[in-house]
């Protein structure tokens, strides 16, 4: 297949030679100026893609957009202008809502929402590091998105392992649920995953998790406090020596994505008129620290 990569970030860069050696044609589209980048996993012979081919980019038949959920918009929607309708758009990211903001603009297009549980680091702009096996999740966002289960395959062969889920909802928003638990407080006190199981996390992620299941029932999810809370702490332990996205956000001052985690809860929770003080406060404190810096990007 013709895939271009938008955003290769740790996530993007991860697929990009993943499905460059199961034999795709991959480029890349980034923030970059360079019209080749070359990539490395793992201290392999490092890949050359190009970068920014706008004929390349016409001639995909699937573009996998891996930016952060608040760029989500502003990277794709100056693409749309050069795809086929029948490409299909592919959103892997943190958060939930931001496929939402741009759905009346890519409707022509099959629309599938990825979820995953890969790990990756990117050390510096040429390499990246899969820090840890995990699974990747897809579901349609659109009708013609339900016809794209043919992507389990493609996928599966370039990383394991993928599956189809037609209810993608429930796991975006168990994705959301181990976010909102662990992301923000790793972030604001600049502990490892690991560092969550310490007694003194306990209340407050009792507390996070007691919320996030109040909000996750009234949107028609099957869940209980009980579950959620031995998924966290499985993820917890299963990435204990990693640096959550967002602690890693709020170290170099860049931009979270506080908004459509704990912001998408709120958001959902205020639509249902359920309280969610907790996540509430620990929202009102990352945007706090994030307004402190005077650069964002
Ligand atoms: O955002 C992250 O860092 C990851 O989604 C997770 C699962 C919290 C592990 O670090």
């Amino acid at each position: 297949m013709n895939i271009t990569i938008v955003g290769p970030g740790a996530i993007g860069s991860l697929w990009a030679i993943k499905l460059l050696k199961a034999g795709h044609n991959v480029s890349l589209w980034s923030r970059s100026s360079e019209t080749a980048t070359d990539l490395s996993l793992d201290e392999q012979t490092s890949l050359s893609f190009s970068n920014n081919n706008i004929e390349k980019l016409s001639a995909s038949d699937l573009v996998i957009v891996t930016v952060k959920a608040w760029q989500v918009k502003e990277a794709t929607t100056p693409l749309l202008q050069y795809l086929d309708p029948d490409t299909i758009l592919m959103f892997m990211h943190n958060g939930m809502g931001a496929v939402d903001e741009i759905a009346t603009q890519i409707d022509a297009h099959p629309v599938v929402l990825a979820t995953t549980t890969q790990a990756a680091f990117k050390p510096d702009r040429n390499s990246a590091s899969h820090t840890g096996l995990g699974q990747t999740q897809l579901g349609a966002f659109n009708l013609q998105g339900q016809q794209c289960t043919f992507l389990v395959d493609v996928l599966e062969h370039a990383l394991p392992t993928v599956n189809w889920n037609p209810e993608i909802k429930t796991a975006l928003w168990t994705k959301l649920a181990i976010n909102c638990a662990i992301n923000p407080l790793t972030g604001l006190e600049q502990v490892k995953n690991g560092d969550l199981s310490e007694p003194r996390f306990s209340k407050t992620l009792a507390a996070i998790i007691e919320e996030l299941t109040h909000v996750m029932q009234a949107e028609g999810i099957s869940c209980s406090f009980d579950e959620l809370e031995t998924n966290v702490n499985k993820v917890i332990q299963a990435t204990a020596k990693n640096n959550s996205s967002m602690k890693q956000d709020m170290f170099y001052q860049r931009k979270t994505e506080i908004d459509f985690i704990t912001g998408h809860l709120i958001k959902t929770a205020l639509k249902h008129q359920i309280e969610v003080p907790t996540n509430q406060k620990l929202f009102a404190m990352v945007k706090e620290r994030e307004n402190s810096w005077n650069h964002q990007d």
